[in-house]
């Protein structure tokens, strides 16, 4: 740790709510957080460790040391109840008040798009609008002014940055502070098809068994399928796959690490609030193809990645494998980087 002056991020998982913590070297060791794996562990200066989320008085503790203590860094000039603490972050009219929406959006689509693409991304908007999502559109081929024909145009957000993929997207402007407000965020790729996939049914499947990070089921019929794991099984739900080949080579039910168990593809990845906190961190600038991230994705599952994280067959997509940012051979290199790691 830096000796000078150093800052941690404090958050509150049930409250959606977080605050920064700027702390002098001097100053007593409060508010001090440790990240340790994905849980959450604080220390204050007689070295008790109280686990968040477990013992909640000190949650409530800390959360009212932080609210008194620690303001995000920049703001402790500002007067208490000056501004909100909050916001939704929602598109505003110029003039009067928002349209009360009935649909709250408590949840962000947001996807990688190219002109080229705009059948298939006109239907996935369509969807995920309906459903009363947020949706972001990261324009990679720096043609925006050609959406213009979709009714659904003024209602999404656009950004546009060329031949960069979605996660520098993701990077540059789904901070974890920024997004705090939704409860899951879909970070997709262009080529997929909705047909078979109900965002809604999709979420009660998630929050039912818990899952943290996702994606659904490819439909093994329509779809290029380059991980077993991914494939549609018949159950609602699955965590693991099964495949013969011995000791370090198949998949069975002592499986414990990817390819087999606790993990998805980064095609169409789904992550909790808390999830996309940890990932957010993963991704770093030279990562634009995420190439051998969705290996990582487990240390932010918040736990036992075996459990928290799945695969829904019961709402699934067909991935078409089209070529999307940087054509052929982009696409030949993924096949080439992920191959291997499946034999
Ligand atoms: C709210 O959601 C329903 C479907 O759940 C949809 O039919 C309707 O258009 C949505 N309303 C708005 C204002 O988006
Ligand atoms: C974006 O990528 C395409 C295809 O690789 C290339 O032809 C083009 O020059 C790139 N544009 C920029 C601004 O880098």
């Amino acid at each position: 740790m830096k000796s000078s002056k150093y800052v941690s991020l404090l958050t509150d998982p049930k409250r959606k709510r977080s605050c920064l913590c700027t702390l002098l070297p001097a100053a007593s060791l409060l508010c001090l957080v440790f990240f340790i794996g994905s849980a959450f562990i604080v220390t204050d200066t007689k070295g008790n460790l109280s686990r968040w989320g477990i013992d909640g008085s000190a949650q409530k503790l800390e959360s009212n040391k932080c609210k008194n203590q620690c303001r995000p860094s920049g703001s402790e000039a500002l007067p208490k109840g000056i501004v909100a603490t909050t916001t939704n972050l929602e598109m505003r009219p110029l003039w009067g008040f928002p349209k009360k929406d009935v649909n709250a959006s408590e949840n962000l689509f947001a996807v990688a798009v190219g002109i080229k693409q705009k059948d298939l991304v006109n239907k996935m908007v369509k969807k995920f609008l309906s459903n009363g999502f947020v949706v972001m559109l990261f324009h990679y081929d720096g043609i925006v002014d050609k959406w213009k024909n979709f009714e659904w145009n003024d209602r999404v957000i656009h950004v546009s940055a060329v031949n960069q993929t979605k996660w520098w997207f993701a990077k540059r402007f789904l901070h974890p502070e920024i997004v705090a407000d939704y409860d899951y965020i879909f970070l997709w790729d262009e080529d997929l098809g909705v047909e078979y996939f109900d965002p809604e049914r999709y979420l009660s499947i998630v929050k039912d068994e818990g899952l943290e990070i996702s994606q659904p089921a490819l439909d093994t019929a329509n779809s290029e399928v380059h991980h077993q794991i991914t494939a549609r099984g018949r159950s609602s739900m699955h965590r693991r796959t099964y495949k013969p080949g011995g000791i370090g080579k198949g998949c069975d039910d002592s499986s414990t690490a990817p390819p087999c168990t606790g993990w998805i593809e980064v095609m169409a990845p789904v992550f909790s609030r808390a999830a996309w906190r940890c990932v957010w961190y993963m991704i770093q600038n030279d990562l634009i193809h995420a190439w051998g991230l969705d290996m990582q994705l487990g240390y932010c599952a918040q736990g036992d990645r075996m459990k928290n994280v799945g695969v829904v067959d019961a709402e699934y997509i067909i991935h078409h494998g089209l070529p999307t940012l940087g054509g052929d051979d982009e696409n030949k290199a993924r096949l080439e980087y992920d191959m291997p790691k499946e034999s």
